[in-house]
């Protein structure tokens, strides 16, 4: 009894051991006739279906944009859209075009503004880094044209040229503001009417150093690729904070304000940029951003949404109110850029 069960567990141990061996036997064979390159390969190939599987949850995730469905009409209705003439705020004019808007293009460029639409899309003069041309527009604007039913400020700029006032504050904040303000009376006329400001979830590392404005009219000094971006961010926190400082002006007009993230998107932002910077920009934006079509999604909700009106003054992101930090709601700050804003544009 004893020694048959010896037996037993020796044979399982020797036909273990046979078989590790041929798997040992086996993969050796494999190795030497293929070469490591065989495990290299597989290797690769696991990583890469990971790496898919991984780029594919961020898709569905984090970088999926809802779409506004919603068939508003805007026949009769007139919208002022900066920046009109390429990316996000090309393809907003063309969508507002469709639902019978008429759109004013309000941009520096007329030939790149040129979209071989109808008599319904119209170009006018406006290089936000001027403050001289930002009233030259208003004027001409509040000449020619009865209405003006919604104002979307989308013009941005992260560009290395400066003039006068910095240039990233001068075009995204400065510019925007003197321009909406010259509008005021005409949006409040033809109320409900709403201003929607294209800002940026980058406002989250913003901040705002009213002693360097006051110093050089700008929101941060230095010229490097970083610096630069720090002034986007700084200039995005502007936007949202005017946005919540004008709310509570417009209270009781009807005229409805808003601030937005419109998602990372592939723009024609870093069009004026060196070649080092659009080295680092395009790769990252091929994998990561999303197209121009998602872009517009937020600001039509802002523009278009019906019962958004009590939600003046909040900012946006996927086609949903939300929560901002405490520095882009905080009351005190945003008087005061307001204050700094309008001495800065000659206002007061
Ligand atoms: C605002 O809209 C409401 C509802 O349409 C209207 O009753 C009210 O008179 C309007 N207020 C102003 C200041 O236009």
């Amino acid at each position: 009894m004893q020694t048959h069960e010896n037996q037993l567990t020796q044979e399982r141990v020797e036909s273990v051991q046979y078989r590790t061996f041929s798997l040992l036997h086996v993969s050796d064979l494999r190795r030497r006739k293929c070469g490591y390159s065989t495990m290299m390969f597989d290797f690769l190939i696991i990583s890469a279906a990971l790496l898919g599987i991984g780029y594919a949850v961020l898709w569905l995730t984090v970088l999926k944009m809802p779409r506004f469905k919603r068939s508003v009409k805007l026949n009769g209705k007139t919208v002022i859209i900066t920046g009109s003439n390429t990316g996000i705020g090309r393809a907003t004019a063309l969508d507002l075009a469709k639902r019978g808007a008429r759109i004013i293009l309000a941009c520096r460029d007329k030939q790149r503004a040129e979209m071989g639409a109808g008599a319904g899309i119209v170009y006018m003069h406006l290089d936000l880094a001027s403050l001289q041309s930002v009233r030259s527009f208003a004027e001409n604007f509040l000449k020619t044209e009865p209405r003006l039913d919604i104002l979307i400020n989308n013009a941005g700029e992260i560009s290395f040229f400066s003039d006068g006032l910095g240039m990233i504050f001068g075009v995204n904040h400065i510019g925007h503001f003197l321009l909406t303000v010259l509008l005021l009376d005409r949006l409040k006329a033809c109320a409900p009417s709403r201003v929607v400001t294209v800002s940026s979830r980058g406002y989250e590392i913003g901040n705002i150093d009213f002693e360097c404005i006051n110093a050089h009219k700008d929101l941060g000094r230095g010229n490097s690729a970083l610096s630069l971006l720090r002034l986007y961010t700084h200039s995005k926190l502007c936007n949202i904070l005017f946005t919540h400082e004008l709310a509570k002006r417009l209270e009781g007009t009807n005229v409805t304000c808003y601030s937005l993230h419109p998602g990372a998107i592939r723009t024609e932002i870093g069009r004026h940029a060196n070649l080092l910077w659009k080295m680092v920009l395009t790769p990252i934006m091929a994998l990561f951003f999303r197209d121009v079509e998602s872009g517009v999604q937020t600001t039509l909700y802002c523009a278009l949404q019906e019962g958004i009106e009590h939600l003046s003054g909040r900012y946006f992101s996927k086609c949903a109110v939300q929560k901002v930090r405490a520095k882009a709601r905080d009351d005190a700050t945003a008087k005061k850029l307001w204050e700094v804003s309008e001495r800065l544009s000659g206002l007061a």
